[in-house]
């Protein structure tokens, strides 16, 4: 099974997807943590280029390309290979966060989006969990991170707002494979929701 986590950031993706990782091992099922951009060697030295320095280094376009390219290595170092395995594959973001970050919300990039995963990668996950949560909120738990990986979060409270209506619609034009969750909750919570929602979906 092939699992992705969205939101927008600091929703508490990389947190929940630790902990769902956690509750399936314990449940007794082989699990593959991995996160996007990044996940595989070459595609987390992408990744430095992505999440660092100044917020126009790239335009959307290119950054459609990178975040393309690591996602296919992603693909086929760690992902592929883990699911031929018969591990369970948990991925903080996929191909929705290109979507939404690169496809919805500077300019119409939609199509270019669409066209590139379809040509590059044409994989979708079984399940995506989106953390849905006020984008005020979310923000401040990031930026307090101090990461130094912060040149999205750069782009601000509306450009966070965006992005939230973006994962909705997705969540609305896809009900099958994604599921909405309230990611405003004590971590403990939304973890045990999530793990039901997974245990379900593998009934
Ligand atoms: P993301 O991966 O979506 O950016 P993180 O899991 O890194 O989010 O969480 C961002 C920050 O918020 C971290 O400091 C984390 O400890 C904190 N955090 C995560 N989940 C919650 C929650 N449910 N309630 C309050 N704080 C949280
Ligand atoms: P991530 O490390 O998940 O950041 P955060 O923990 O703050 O949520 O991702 C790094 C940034 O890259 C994040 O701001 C979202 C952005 N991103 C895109 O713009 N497009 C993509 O396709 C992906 C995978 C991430």
């Amino acid at each position: 099974m092939f699992i992705s986590l969205e939101g927008i950031d600091g929703s508490g993706k990389s947190t929940q997807a630790r902990l769902l990782a956690e509750g399936l091992h314990a449940a007794g099922h082989e699990v593959v943590l991995t996160r996007e951009p990044g996940g595989a060697p070459g595609a987390e030295e992408i990744r430095r280029l992505l999440v660092e320095g100044a917020t126009d280094r790239w335009s959307a376009e290119t950054e459609i390309l990178l975040f393309t390219a690591a996602r296919r290595d992603h693909l086929e170092r760690t992902i592929r290979p883990a699911l031929a395995d018969g591990k369970i594959v948990i991925t903080d973001r996929f191909a929705d966060s290109t979507r939404v970050y690169q496809g919805a919300t500077r300019g119409d990039l939609r199509g270019l989006v669409d066209g590139i995963h379809e040509l590059a990668i044409a994989v979708e996950p079984d399940l995506t969990l989106i953390l849905d949560m006020d984008p005020a909120v979310a923000l401040d738990r990031g930026l307090a991170r101090g990461s130094g990986e912060d040149r999205f979060e750069e782009f601000g409270l509306e450009f966070q707002v965006a992005l939230r209506d973006g994962f909705k619609g997705l969540a609305r034009r896809n009900p099958r494979r994604c599921r909405l969750i309230d990611a405003s909750r004590e971590p403990a919570e939304i973890a045990r929701h999530l793990l039901n929602t997974v245990t379900q979906a593998m009934r």
